[in-house]
């Protein structure tokens, strides 16, 4: 497994040969306690050295991130990842269908990895990206990599270097720009620390897919206890300046939109009943995934005093981890 594991990274490693000498500023920088973020397949990432709790401590910082919300780490091979995880039998499975990519697994953590980064619990969320330079910086900086999305606490997720700059400015001390992120939702979180995989945040890898690998049932309702496993469920996330709000069918919901004589954008995959001030209408889920957050950053400084956005009907899929992050950008708190 490992040999193919080997041959995925390098294949899409080669993608970026021509950065060297950026990858090496940027891994210096890491080596030295640092912040460098870089871009992954899914959105871009706040990056610093995982096994230094005072580079990580810089994270929390300049995110405005509560100190008890863990980080997951990135990894640019399995023997990495042995020396932060215990890896179990269902991570292994797991790792060799969709690793590198979109898929965090919370495991035992071992004590290489400082309190810090785990947010004080005993697991550490790992994973391995799918993406040129976010492997190529790991690896040359020969250390695991802790990063949130690189945002400011509570606002949308990043998908390009821009986004970046914008939110951390100076608080990052370099930001390596990989273009647009491909997928543009973060990562599927599954938690496999305890009896029973737990779908702790829906992303590209999708349920149906993790099941039919490890031929059990994986639950995505948490219950109170569960939900204390991840702190990050319990902050609000992806939120727009301007309130957002789910369609509704029926005549009632249109009637209420046109009678609040509010300035209205309408984000979704088919034409609005009404008529909105702006419009972004997406060919498929999978390019609302890619979009959605910038598409919300765009419409909040538009001058449109609410967006109304219309969930894909699938539930299954990226369309699953769509009406999540649409719920949470809904909700009121
Ligand atoms: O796609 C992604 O996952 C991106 C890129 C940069 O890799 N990262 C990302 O990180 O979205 P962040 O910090 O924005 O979200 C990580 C989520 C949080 O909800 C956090 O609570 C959860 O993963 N998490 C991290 N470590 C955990 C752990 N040990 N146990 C439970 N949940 C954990
Ligand atoms: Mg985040």
């Amino acid at each position: 497994m490992d040999s193919g594991l080997k041959a995925k990274v390098e294949k899409i490693m080669g993608e970026c040969a021509g950065l060297r000498g950026e990858i090496e500023r940027a891994a210096r920088l890491i080596r030295a306690g640092g912040l460098v973020a870089f871009p992954t397949e899914t959105v871009y990432g706040l990056g610093a050295n995982a096994l230094d709790p005072d580079a990580v401590a810089a994270i929390y910082k300049a995110k405005g991130r509560p100190s008890d919300n863990p980080i997951i780490v990135h990894v640019s091979s399995l023997q990495m990842a042995e020396t932060i995880a215990e890896l179990n039998n269902a991570a292994l499975l797991l790792i060799e269908k969709f690793w590198p990519g979109p898929l965090s697994l919370v495991l035992k953590a071992l004590p290489a990895v400082p309190e810090k980064t785990r947010g004080g619990l005993s697991t550490v969320a790992v994973r391995m990206p799918a993406n040129a330079l976010a492997l190529a910086l790991i690896e040359a900086s020969g250390v695991p990599i802790a990063a949130p999305s690189a945002n400011v606490s509570g606002r949308p997720s990043p998908t390009d270097a821009c986004t970046v700059q914008d939110d951390l400015g100076d608080n990052v001390a370099m930001v390596l720009d990989g273009g647009a992120a491909k997928v543009g939702l973060e990562s599927t979180v599954l938690d496999l620390s305890g009896g029973r995989p737990l779908l702790l945040r829906p992303g590209a890898v999708s349920r149906e897919a993790i099941e039919a690998v490890l031929g059990v049932q994986v639950s995505a309702t948490l219950s109170a206890g569960e939900l204390k496993r991840s702190p990050g469920t319990r902050y609000r996330h992806y939120a727009p300046s301007v309130p957002l709000i789910l369609a509704r069918e029926g005549d009632g919901f249109w009637r209420a939109v046109a009678a609040s004589g509010k300035k209205w954008a309408w984000l979704g995959l088919k034409e609005p009943l009404g008529d909105p001030q702006r419009k972004i209408i997406f060919a498929d889920a999978d390019e609302y995934a890619r979009e959605l957050f910038r598409a919300l950053r765009l419409l909040e400084v538009s001058g449109v005093e609410i967006i109304i956005a219309d969930p894909p009907l699938d539930e299954v899929g990226i369309g699953a981890a769509l009406r999540d992050r649409l719920a949470r950008a809904a909700a009121a708190d």
